[in-house]
């Protein structure tokens, strides 16, 4: 056991902490931790020669390192300070309360020339570079004896600002990087059953690292579409999905194993043979919630070839409609075809391993031609491996980082595509969205033909019979007003509604959703909820892992511990 001496103390809101513990409890943590603990400002720091209000020399070299790879995911994801996106980095409500360059110029002296102070915004103040159980052990018992609140970061990806809390002590998980094949892995306490082709990842490991080691192996591994996402981290807690997703199933569906530390201080193995519901709640139920991950496994399938379709076209307003009535018109049929792939409002890039090139050449045609007359390209081809489809495709067409944009999102089901009328709403909602100034981002990527097997993980019922997941994020300014932040989160809860309102029943891929989503226990995890519920208070029941809107969060808390998102509402 481990004793703190100090008593919680009480702070006020949007202080830097709600809780604070006395340097003597901080250095009795480190000496546990043996010296991995670490201080934390917020990344681009350097750049700026005021911190919190008091001089603070800038670093010239540090500064112009920062400013020339900011929206690099590569360069950020080496720092726990280096957060995909801002709203993870800053305190959104408190437009002072950030430490952001331009991300447009990185270079521009407006953000921080001046005497601007860097704000440490919702960056913790204290992290532990995790490298054993007994580091997140030392973490639960050091949250427990001092109420300082805690968080866990991976890759730093999350759109919901879950992977940061303002005054917390994170536990920063990036170098944990083991990776192993099994070729006939037996989940631990399972007896006669036969193996299963896996790969094992510790915390840390990223989709880039996966995808080069399953190819050095000769396999597929089924993962995001980035270069730097966690895939044992808030990727595969969420669900996890993939261009293979249509054929291949969600990252949910192909892990077989996690291990991991618990609130309570276990080490505990959760797989289909031990810790059942622990396991069923890490297969859905969403990260940071129910321990720390220290690494999973997954199942992997031979490499095959896929047949690649990259369509494009030089959109403008009069020719998008008729673009966004090709996607509703051929959704279906392409997702019976196996077809994963994102579709966006002036091109699609997708992916199949079920036809060949004539297949693909003819299912593609109705946008193919659509492209050609309207001064785009079409290349449809047969790449060898996914991991020359990521070479070639993901890595140069990944989402940006370094930026501040909330995602919203719905998943639609394969049933409003059947009919005219249920066609005729959703186009008439996609061009609503063009109208009011949203580019539709569309990953096709719900497990359409995965052969699911009932209530084997708690993700919302609804993937199981989408095939699109519908994105309507939207970006901000780095400086932007609380004002402005507050009226592009409002238009987007508006949005949610009307397409909550058009897929009644349905659901939504909460990594992606919109953070202020007001009926999100419904809507991320659905009947789903109650049961995860329970299993969150058997293994945390004292809530030392919250996050926003993360199963167990309740409303009456929000304004106390997630003070930088509730000002926004619910
Ligand atoms: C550029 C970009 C591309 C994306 N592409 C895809 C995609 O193709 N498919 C898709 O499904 N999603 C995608 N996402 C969303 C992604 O799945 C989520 O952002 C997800 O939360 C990232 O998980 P992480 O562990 O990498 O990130 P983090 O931000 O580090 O963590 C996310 C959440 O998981 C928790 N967590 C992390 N590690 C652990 C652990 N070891 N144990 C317990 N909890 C943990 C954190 O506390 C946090 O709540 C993308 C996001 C971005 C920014
Ligand atoms: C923790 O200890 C290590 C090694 O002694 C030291 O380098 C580090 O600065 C300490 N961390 C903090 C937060 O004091
Ligand atoms: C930062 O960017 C520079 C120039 O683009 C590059 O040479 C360097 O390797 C990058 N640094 C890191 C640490 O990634
Ligand atoms: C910044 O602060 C320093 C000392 O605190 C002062 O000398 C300098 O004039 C200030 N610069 C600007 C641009 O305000
Ligand atoms: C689904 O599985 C979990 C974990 O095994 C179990 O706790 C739950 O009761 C099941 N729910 C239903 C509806 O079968
Ligand atoms: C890789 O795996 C595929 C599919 O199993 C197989 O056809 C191919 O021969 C393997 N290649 C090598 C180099 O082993
Ligand atoms: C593609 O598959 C079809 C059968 O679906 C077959 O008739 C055709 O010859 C194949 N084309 C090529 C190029 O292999
Ligand atoms: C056609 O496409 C090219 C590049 O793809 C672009 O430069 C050009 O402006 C486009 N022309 C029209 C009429 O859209
Ligand atoms: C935000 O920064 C841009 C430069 O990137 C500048 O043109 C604009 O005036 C700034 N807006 C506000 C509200 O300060
Ligand atoms: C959102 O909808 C409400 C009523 O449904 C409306 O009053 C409000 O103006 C809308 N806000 C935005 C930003 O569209
Ligand atoms: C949280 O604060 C908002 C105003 O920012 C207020 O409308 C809401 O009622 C508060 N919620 C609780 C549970 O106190």
């Amino acid at each position: 056991m481990y004793f703190f001496s100090s008593r919680a103390m009480l702070i006020g809101l949007l202080s830097t902490s709600s809780v604070q513990a006395s340097t003597i409890d901080w250095e009795i943590l480190n000496t546990t931790v043996q010296g991995r603990l670490h201080t934390a400002k917020p990344l681009a720091s350097p750049c700026f020669s005021v911190y919190e209000g008091q001089p603070s020399p800038s670093d010239l070299a540090s500064c112009t390192r920062i400013q020339k790879n900011y929206t690099s995911s590569d360069f950020r994801t080496q720092f726990y300070s280096g957060f995909s996106n801002s709203q993870d980095e800053i305190c959104l409500a408190r437009a002072a309360d950030q430490c952001l360059l331009d991300n447009s110029v990185p270079t521009d002296v407006l953000a921080f020339g001046g005497n601007k102070s860097c704000g440490q915004g919702s960056v913790s103040p204290y992290y532990i570079d995790v490298q054993s159980v007994g580091d997140v052990q030392a973490a639960f018992n050091f949250a427990s004896a001092t109420g300082v609140s805690l968080s866990i970061k991976n890759s730093g990806h999350d759109y919901l600002g879950r992977s940061s809390l303002k005054g917390s002590l994170a536990l920063w998980v990036r170098n944990l990087r083991d990776m192993s094949r099994n070729p006939a892995f037996v989940p631990e306490g399972c007896y006669g059953v036969e193996g299963t082709d896996t790969i094992t990842t510790g915390a840390g490991v990223n989709s880039d690292e996966v995808y080069r080691f399953a190819d050095q192996q000769n396999v597929t591994f089924v993962g995001g579409y980035a270069t730097t996402i966690g895939v044992a981290g808030g990727w595969v807690q969420g669900g996890g999905h993939s261009v293979l997703s249509p054929v291949y199933g969600l990252g949910i569906d192909r892990t077989v194993q996690f291990k991991v530390v618990t609130p309570d201080g276990v080490f505990r193995v959760a797989n289909s043979c031990q810790n059942q519901d622990l396991f069923w709640a890490l297969k859905g139920g969403g990260g940071g919630t129910f321990g720390v991950v220290m690494e999973a496994t997954h199942r992997v399938d031979p490499n095959t070839p896929l047949t690649v379709a990259y369509i494009k076209y030089s959109q403008n307003s009069a020719n998008i409609g008729r673009w966004l009535e090709i996607l509703v018109e051929n959704g279906l049929q392409w997702a019976k075809q196996g077809w994963g792939g994102h579709y966006v409002a002036s091109n699609i890039i997708s992916v199949t391993p079920l036809l060949n090139l004539s297949e693909a050449t003819a299912s593609m045609e109705p946008a193919a031609s659509f492209a050609r007359s309207n001064n785009g390209s079409v290349v449809i081809e047969v790449l060898p491996s996914w991991y020359s489809f990521y070479i070639k495709y993901v890595i140069p067409n990944q989402a940006a980082v370094g930026t501040l944009r909330f995602l919203a999102s719905r998943l639609i089901p394969a049933s409003l595509l059947e009919t005219t009328t249920g066609q005729a709403a959703l186009l008439s909602f996609l061009n609503h969205l063009v109208a009011v100034g949203f580019s539709p981002y569309i990953p096709a990527t719900a497990p359409y033909l995965f052969p699911y097997a009932a209530n084997s993980t708690s993700a919302t019922p609804a993937w199981r019979d989408s095939i699109w997941e519908l994105g309507m994020g939207a970006g901000l300014a780095w400086n932007s007003t609380v004002a402005q932040r507050q009226a592009t989160i409002d238009l987007q809860r508006n949005l949610t509604r009307m397409a909550e309102d058009l897929t009644p029943g349905g659901g939504s891929y909460f990594n992606e959703a919109l953070p202020w989503t007001e009926d999100w226990r419904a809507s991320w995890w659905g009947d789903n909820y109650p049961r995860l519920l329970e299993i969150k208070k058997s293994y945390d029941p004292h809530g030392l892992l919250k996050c926003w809107k993360c199963v167990g969060f309740e409303e009456q808390v929000a304004n106390t511990s997630f003070p930088c998102f509730s000002a926004f509402g619910a």
